[in-house]
């Protein structure tokens, strides 16, 4: 295994949300470079393998993916370019350097079916364009590859871009009412804490599939009351139906990710959600 101070480390996807906050706190150890579409596009095979074979890294981080859930029903041939084709490009140029290969997925591959936590090995079956192609993303890795890392995460906000709390934060300055689904379950993550756990995986040279969130789970709508109760927002947060929503892409009824696979393997448990939401919403 190389010391930490030795490896070096690429981040694919290095301004999104995850991304930046994955180039911060790896760049305290690690000699850590970030790419983004301007650099290399991972759609394209050729363009791929090449940076990846300038850059030699011991790592690659994928967090480059076409996120916009309701947006990739619409466009699906770009969800399949970017989360299955782009997945499969940086895992062949990772095999053809012999670097080691951290996948990020998400919990919209499950179709929501269950009433307890999802465990790693649970069937995957995705309602949306969006999950079937992180599917497809995560098939390619695992196929052409034998030493990956996929970490799958849910619920995501951090600093940059567009996220559920700083779009809640701001509403609740703006109206009295705000409307959100109350029958979806998801565990909120904190951009910070999932690129904390992603250095433990790292230091302790993980192999597999994990699920990474902050621990505990709520409803959208909860998620939602408690970001106002918190900033003091104006706007009382009512409580409505998926359907009355109606939109494009279906999304998981409960899509709460279970880390015991990631707790045995580091000892570690990301912080309940409320602590981590408290936290960022201080900072800010
Ligand atoms: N956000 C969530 O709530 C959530 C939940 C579960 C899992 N995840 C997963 O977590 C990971 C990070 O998500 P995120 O929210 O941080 O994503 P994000 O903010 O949308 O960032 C993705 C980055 O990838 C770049 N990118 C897109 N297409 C690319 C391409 N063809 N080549 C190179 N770069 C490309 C984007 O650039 P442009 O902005 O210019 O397109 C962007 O900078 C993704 O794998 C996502 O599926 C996210």
């Amino acid at each position: 295994m190389l010391s930490e101070w030795f490896m070096s480390i690429l981040i694919v996807g290095a301004q999104g949300m995850l991304g930046s906050d994955l180039l911060e706190h790896l760049n305290d150890t690690y000699g850590v470079k970030g790419t983004d579409k301007e650099d290399f596009d991972i759609t394209d095979r050729t363009e791929t393998c090449k940076a990846i074979a300038e850059i030699q890294p011991d790592w690659v981080i994928n967090t480059a993916a076409y996120t916009q859930v309701d947006r990739c029903e619409e466009d699906s041939k770009l969800a399949f370019e970017v989360n299955a084709a782009g997945a499969a490009n940086l895992a062949m140029a990772c095999k053809a350097v012999q670097a080691r290969l951290l996948h990020v997925s998400t919990d919209y591959v499950f179709d929501g079916s269950s009433r307890t936590p999802y465990r790693e090995d649970d069937p995957v079956n995705p309602l949306s364009v969006y999950g079937k192609s992180k599917v497809q993303g995560e098939s390619a890795v695992r196929t052409i590859l034998d030493d990956f890392v996929i970490v799958r995460t849910a619920g995501l906000y951090g600093r940059r871009g567009t996220n559920f709390v700083n779009t809640i934060r701001r509403m609740a300055q703006e109206r009295d009412e705000l409307s959100v689904v109350n029958d979806q379950w998801v565990s909120p993550t904190y951009t910070v804490d999932l690129s904390r756990a992603i250095g433990m995986l790292l230091r302790v040279s993980a192999r597999g599939l994990f699920h990474v969130v902050n621990s505990g789970s709520c409803t959208w709508h909860q998620f939602a009351r408690t970001i106002v109760e918190l900033t003091g927002g104006r706007s009382t947060v009512i409580p409505i139906s998926s359907c009355q929503l109606n939109r494009p892409a279906a999304r998981p009824a409960f899509s709460v990710l279970g880390c015991r696979k990631y707790t045995e393997l580091t000892g570690k448990e990301l912080r309940p959600w409320e602590e981590a939401l408290t936290e960022y919403l201080s900072l800010r």
